[in-house]
């Protein structure tokens, strides 16, 4: 396990990056990095407000921008579901020596595990069938920069980290 230190999760919003990746961490010794988190830190403000104040456009540049300073870092990164969205963005993925892994989670599941969710301000535009429809759009996309895919409506958290760490 040791030669795995790095590693980069990819997924929809809802599948569960920063929850396994904060687990993996634990388990590999290592320590997590949320590109949202980090976002957050450096804006000094929530993506739902940054999102809101200038627009998406602005936020995906932003989100490039950090992509390109920690994806070659020496960490467990998970990333924001719309990472994939940018050409740039999936070439610094496929580019970077870590291994990518896609959490692969159903639209149905990721619905009903966000039916509640006012944090993420995509949500708040969309209707089932939007957001189907972007699942569909960016479900090749995922698959394009992943390394790893893992199968994940019926798994754990922990279980998820097992067959991460199977897999690779
Ligand atoms: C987004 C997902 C969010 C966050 C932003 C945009 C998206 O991250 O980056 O709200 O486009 O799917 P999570 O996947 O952690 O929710």
């Amino acid at each position: 396990m040791d030669q795995m230190r790095q590693l980069v999760l990819v997924g929809f919003m809802g599948a569960g990056k920063t929850t396994v990746g904060a687990q993996l961490a634990t388990k590999m010794n290592t320590y997590q990095r949320d590109l949202d988190q980090l976002i957050e830190q450096r804006l000094g403000e929530t993506i739902a407000s940054y999102f809101d104040r200038v627009g998406e456009h602005q936020f995906r540049q932003f989100e490039t921008q950090i992509l390109q300073e920690y994806a070659d870092q020496s960490a467990i990164l998970s990333t924001g579901g719309g990472i994939v969205m940018q050409t740039i963005n999936r070439q610094i993925l496929k580019q970077s020596s870590a291994p990518v892994v896609y959490l692969r989670t159903q639209p149905e599941e990721l619905l009903h595990r966000l039916k509640d969710d006012l944090d993420r301000p995509l949500l708040k535009q969309m209707d089932h069938a939007a957001f189907i429809k972007l699942w569909q759009y960016r479900e090749p996309l995922y698959q394009e920069v992943a390394d790893v895919t893992i199968e994940t409506d019926q798994l754990t958290p922990t279980q998820i980290v097992s067959e991460i760490i199977n897999q690779l």
